[in-house]
């Protein structure tokens, strides 16, 4: 019964309302969700709805990790719910927790427009968003105030505020220092990201190399007082990402978050003509390969020091166990589920206990790096 209708709505989706949204600017849809989403969010009664709509539930969903409990393990990724307003209704949409942000010290308005565009034969998105976002003490005001009453562990982004004057190394390690304090100071969300990875910033990913992320890591060490995790590049040769990943295990970071926009505009995924003035990384499958490539690799060589979270191209529910049992405990989306519906996080949940019983496993955290048995 349950599948029938999110067959339905997905179908309601992708044939009626896809068409239409996707004429209108990616930017003024993406408000436009928000805002609805914020409004559903809001009403008991709403969530109640929408709950026996999109939700599946299923014990063999659950999992703890870093001591946080996970009623299923697809999550919101960064850059969707940047400022913190859809942490009412997501858990009635299906999720199993949240991903807020990229939150900076300072807000930003984002960077000229256009900054999102579609690429439908690619089923990616170019974003160059820039971190726009309301500022930290803005989003945690608004976290506070919070009514949602499942467990929905959220997770805060924090990026280091898009300007001049923390392009440089110590400007960039006191504006993360003194975003992630804010965060701390306010008790909100269940583990933290940082996020080194965007790359659509004023001066770059200064802390992608080994030794500069060791500054950084070293004074966010004495802050944060619950689970961190670092949000991956993809982009980076083996060796380099290597080196990131023994300098997190080094400063005692719980896990890697796998990962951020594909910056290659000529990966042959990408099918699209993307024109000149579009500025931006991309997202959905044209970041699957690479992602999936660093998920094993990590796994294999980290997977007993680093709880993976497993993102990039998740469009189904083989999309998702492909990524488990590469080695990733959790997982996350935004761009599957623009392309096929809200239902997709429900479907997805659906079709994990449907893989693991014909798998023979009694709980998806068994299904974990299966691959590499
Ligand atoms: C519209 C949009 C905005 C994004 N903004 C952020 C962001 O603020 N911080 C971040 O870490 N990643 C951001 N990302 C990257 C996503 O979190 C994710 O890593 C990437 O899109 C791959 O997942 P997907 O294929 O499921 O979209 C953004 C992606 C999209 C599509």
């Amino acid at each position: 019964m349950w599948w029938l209708m999110a067959k339905f709505i997905g179908g309601v989706y992708r044939l009626g309302l896809k068409p239409v949204l996707f004429r209108f600017d990616p930017e003024v849809v993406h408000d436009r969700f928000t805002k609805n989403g914020e409004l559903l969010g809001k009403q008991a009664w709403m969530r109640s709805v929408v709950t026996r709509l999109f939700r599946y539930d299923h014990p063999k969903l659950n999992q703890t990790i870093a001591g946080i409990l996970f009623t299923n393990p697809v999550g919101l990724s960064a850059g969707f719910d940047k400022d913190g307003r859809l942490v009412n209704i997501l858990p009635a949409v299906g999720f199993g927790y949240s991903q807020v942000g990229t939150v900076t010290k300072q807000a930003y308005q984002g960077n000229p427009k256009p900054r999102l565009y579609r690429l439908p034969k690619s089923h990616g998105i170019v974003v160059n968003y820039g971190l726009k976002n309301d500022g930290v003490e803005a989003i945690v005001a608004r976290l506070r105030k919070r009514q949602s009453a499942q467990p929905f562990p959220i997770s805060i982004s924090i990026g280091k505020t898009n300007c001049r004057a923390t392009a440089s190394m110590t400007g960039g390690v006191e504006d993360y220092k003194a975003g992630l304090a804010a965060v701390v100071d306010s008790g909100m969300g269940d583990f933290y990201t940082i996020n080194i990875s965007c790359p659509n910033t004023f001066g770059g990913e200064p802390f992608t190399n080994g030794s500069d992320l060791e500054q950084l890591l070293q004074q966010l060490e004495k802050v944060a007082d619950k689970p961190m995790f670092l949000k991956m590049p993809i982009n980076l040769p083996w060796p380099e990402f290597k080196q990131l990943l023994e300098v997190a295990i080094k400063y005692g970071v719980t896990g890697v978050v796998i990962g951020n926009l594909n910056k290659n505009r000529e990966d042959p995924a990408i099918k699209d003509v993307i024109p000149a003035n579009i500025k931006g990384s991309v997202s959905g499958k044209p970041t699957w390969r690479l992602s999936n490539e660093l998920i094993n690799k990590t796994y294999q060589e980290y997977g007993k020091d680093l709880v993976i979270i497993g993102v990039g191209g998740i469009f189904s529910a083989q999309d998702a166990y492909e990524k488990i049992k590469r080695g990733a405990s959790l997982v996350q989306l935004i761009t599957g589920m623009i392309f096929q519906g809200p239902q997709l996080v429900g479907e997805i949940n659906f079709g994990l206990v449907k893989l693991l019983e014909r798998d023979g496993y009694r709980n998806i955290s068994e299904a974990i790096g299966a691959y590499h048995r």
